[in-house]
């Protein structure tokens, strides 16, 4: 078992900033380990604590990583009166006490309450925050890997269009391999002429870019791997990154969604490979390197997979000459930052993605020229998987303004950038319920009110749900999304509902 690397990796310093990439000059040859703007940075993240969770789930999370950065408890929240899956995590799977498992969420699916004998108040039990007293990890296996997604090979579904599923249908060769075949990793190249980088790794492998330059294991802090763009504490090599998600560790029969084990000919190994890494995908992996807008063909080499001449060598070695690769044209586009991620139901709200791709050129074929420029639509996928298709409001290459309509129903979305069959990384869009009060009559000390967006209440001091009337708290005796009643000593002033999304007040009748 490996001890805990990821608290080890001075996680900050994994992420580079590239920016100022033109300034820079490269080498023909690219140097092995990629740069880390795209997709996860590569590396081992095993025994994981909650305080690495909180590093990436977090409002603000790491650059390039495709977290929803909604505010934790209330992407808890959103799921209270939702379906429970069979495989879920909730600690309390019967918090009524009726002998039967609830089939919806509710407070105390998640909650444990107790009663405080000095104030005589019912008091959430503190134990909430700890993510791994719920979430489960295995040793290797984390709990991303752990989860029905991963299982059911939907790997997409976090990591997003910068590869494919397995079983989706889409293009891998079945014809001969030959000369241009790429390897994972191991291929002499063709090129006798042309040295190995200096990792000692020829071109037509994976492995040419993706490597840590003394080829050896990676060791967090030990090898500080240059990059055109700086120093990467720890870029690991391909059997770590994918064995380091202990995807196949208690299930041996796993090992053939990468590896093809009735052919052994390393010609084919590829193969296997393209069960994620398929043609479609992996051409569409490009960059823009220089300012001036994504044109595959026309980048600085050694910055993604079909910006220069020499990325596609990288992969096929014997160099030749091929202005576009098959199945390139809609550059991947990645979201990186959205502006907001939680915004209230009820309202137009604009919000801006910030990323790369979102936008491309592609060579005339009959010009030769950069002059057809391809644009990303947003769409958003609720909870049942009906999609909606937005156009954005405004876009460049690196930024999108997308209006998110006052009609679109509260709950959790996926959002994604669209662009033809190139489809980006997931973020997740929550739209809260909007509190709000239309009416709210109190008699002989009942106060009544309607409205909606209530949610659900929770009678415990500091559960976050209440109502007050001029500063009281009234004793609640019954609590819908719609409508409310409560006790008091006297009747007037304002009343206020407040629920875990948000409150709304309104002058009593
Ligand atoms: C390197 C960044 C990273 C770290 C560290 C991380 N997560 Fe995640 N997590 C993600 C991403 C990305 C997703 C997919 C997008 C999303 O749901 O936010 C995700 C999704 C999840 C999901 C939803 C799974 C599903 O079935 O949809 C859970 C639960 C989760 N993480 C729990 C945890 C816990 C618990 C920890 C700590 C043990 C943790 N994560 C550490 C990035 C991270
Ligand atoms: C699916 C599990 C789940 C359900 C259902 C749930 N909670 Fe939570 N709740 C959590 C988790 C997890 C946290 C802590 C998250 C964190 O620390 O980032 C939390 C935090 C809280 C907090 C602290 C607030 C804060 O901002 O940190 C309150 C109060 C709370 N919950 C009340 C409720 C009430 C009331 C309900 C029912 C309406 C409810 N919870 C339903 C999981 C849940
Ligand atoms: C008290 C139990 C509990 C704790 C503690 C808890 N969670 Fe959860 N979490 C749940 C449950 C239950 C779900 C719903 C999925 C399920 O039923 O397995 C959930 C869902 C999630 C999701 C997916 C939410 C979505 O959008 O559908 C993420 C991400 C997540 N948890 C991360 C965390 C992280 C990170 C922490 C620690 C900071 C944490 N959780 C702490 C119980 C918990
Ligand atoms: C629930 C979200 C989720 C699903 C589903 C998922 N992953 Fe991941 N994956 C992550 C997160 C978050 C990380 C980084 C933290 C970690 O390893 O848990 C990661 C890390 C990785 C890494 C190492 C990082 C890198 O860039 O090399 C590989 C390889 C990987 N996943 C492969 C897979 C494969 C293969 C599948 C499908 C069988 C899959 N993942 C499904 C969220 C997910
Ligand atoms: C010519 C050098 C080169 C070769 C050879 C190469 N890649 Fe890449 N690859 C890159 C660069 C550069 C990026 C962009 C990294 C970034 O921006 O984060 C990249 C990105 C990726 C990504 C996106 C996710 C990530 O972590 O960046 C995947 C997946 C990928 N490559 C798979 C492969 C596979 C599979 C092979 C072999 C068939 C391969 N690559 C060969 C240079 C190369
Ligand atoms: C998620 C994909 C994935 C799974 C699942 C997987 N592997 Fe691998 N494996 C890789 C990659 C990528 C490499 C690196 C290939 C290269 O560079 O030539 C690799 C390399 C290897 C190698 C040669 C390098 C080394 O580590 O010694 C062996 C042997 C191997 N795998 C065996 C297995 C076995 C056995 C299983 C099942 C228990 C398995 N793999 C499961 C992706 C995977
Ligand atoms: C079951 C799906 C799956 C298979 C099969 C698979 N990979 Fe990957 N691969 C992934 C995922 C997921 C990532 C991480 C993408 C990201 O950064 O978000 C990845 C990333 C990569 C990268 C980019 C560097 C990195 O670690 O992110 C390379 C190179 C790579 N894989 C090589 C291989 C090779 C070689 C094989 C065949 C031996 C292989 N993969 C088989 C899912 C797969
Ligand atoms: C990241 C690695 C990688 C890079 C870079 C790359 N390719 Fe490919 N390409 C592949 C793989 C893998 C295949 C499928 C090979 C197989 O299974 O026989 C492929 C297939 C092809 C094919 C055959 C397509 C078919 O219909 O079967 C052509 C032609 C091609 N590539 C051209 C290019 C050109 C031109 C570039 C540069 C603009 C390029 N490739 C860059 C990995 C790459």
């Amino acid at each position: 078992m490996k001890k805990s690397l990821f608290t080890s990796l001075g996680f900050a310093a994994v992420f580079i900033v590239g920016t100022a990439v033109s300034s820079i000059s490269i080498a023909a040859v690219p140097a092995p380990t990629v740069v880390q703007n795209q997709g996860i940075p590569d590396g081992v993240f095993n025994n994981l604590q909650e305080s690495d969770c909180r590093t990436c789930h977090n409002q603000n999370p790491p650059a390039g990583i495709p977290v929803n950065p909604t505010y934790l408890p209330n992407r808890h929240h959103l799921l209270v009166d939702m379906t429970i899956p069979a495989d879920s995590d909730r600690p309390n799977p019967d918090p009524d006490g009726d002998g039967i498992p609830n089939t919806l969420y509710e407070c105390l699916s998640c909650h444990v309450l107790e009663f405080n004998t000095s104030t005589f108040m019912y008091e959430l039990v503190q134990n909430f925050r700890n993510c791994l007293g719920c979430h489960e990890q295995a040793a290797e296996a984390t709990v991303h890997h752990l989860t029905a997604l991963a299982a059911a090979q939907d790997c997409k579904a976090c990591h997003g269009g910068l590869i494919d599923n397995p079983n989706d249908g889409h293009y891998i060769p079945t014809y001969q391999p030959s000369l241009v075949t790429p390897w994972p990793s191991g291929k002499v190249s063709g090129d006798d002429t042309v040295p190995p980088n200096s990792a000692g790794t020829f071109a037509g492998n994976c492995n040419f870019c993706h490597n840590t330059a003394d080829g050896q294991t990676g060791a967090p802090g030990l090898n500080q791997e240059p990059t055109q763009l700086g120093s990467i504490a720890s870029v690991y090599q391909n059997h770590e990154t994918h064995h380091g998600t202990g995807l196949a560790l208690a299930d041996s029969t796993r090992c053939s969604w990468c590896h093809d084990l009735t052919q052994p000919s390393p010609d084919y190994a590829i193969r296997a490979c393209e069960n994620c890494h398929g043609v479609s995908s992996l051409h569409n992996i490009t960059a823009d390197t220089d300012g001036n807008g994504v044109m595959p063909g026309a980048e600085l080499p050694g910055y993604s997979h079909t910006g220069a001449q020499s990325d596609c060598w990288g992969c096929h070695g014997n160099n030749g000459v091929i202005l576009s690769a098959p199945m390139s044209g809609p550059a991947i586009p990645s979201i990186a930052s959205m502006s907001s991620s939680t915004v209230a139901g009820g309202i137009d709200s604009t919000i801006t993605l910030g990323g790369m791709n979102f936008t491309n050129y592609i060579r005339n074929p009959w010009t030769g020229a950069f002059d057809i420029l391809v644009g990303s639509t947003v769409q958003l996928t609720d909870a049942a998987g009906n999609a909606t298709l937005l156009t954005p409001a405004s876009i460049t290459e690196g930024m999108i303004e997308v209006v998110i309509p006052a009609a679109t129903a509260a709950g959790n979305y996926q959002l994604t950038a669209k662009k033809g069959p190139s489809e980006g990384n997931p973020m997740n869009l929550t739209i809260t319920p909007q509190v709000s009060i239309s009416s709210a009559v109190c008699a002989g000390g009942t106060l009544a009110i309607t409205g909606s967006g209530f949610n659900t209440y929770l009678d415990a001091s500091d559960s976050g749900t209440s109502v007050t009337m001029d500063g009281e708290t009234g004793n609640v005796t019954s609590w819908t999304g719609t409508q409310i009643e409560a006790g008091f000593s006297s009747c007037g002033g304002t009343a206020t509902v407040n629920t875990v999304f948000g409150s709304d007040s309104a002058s009593v009748n």
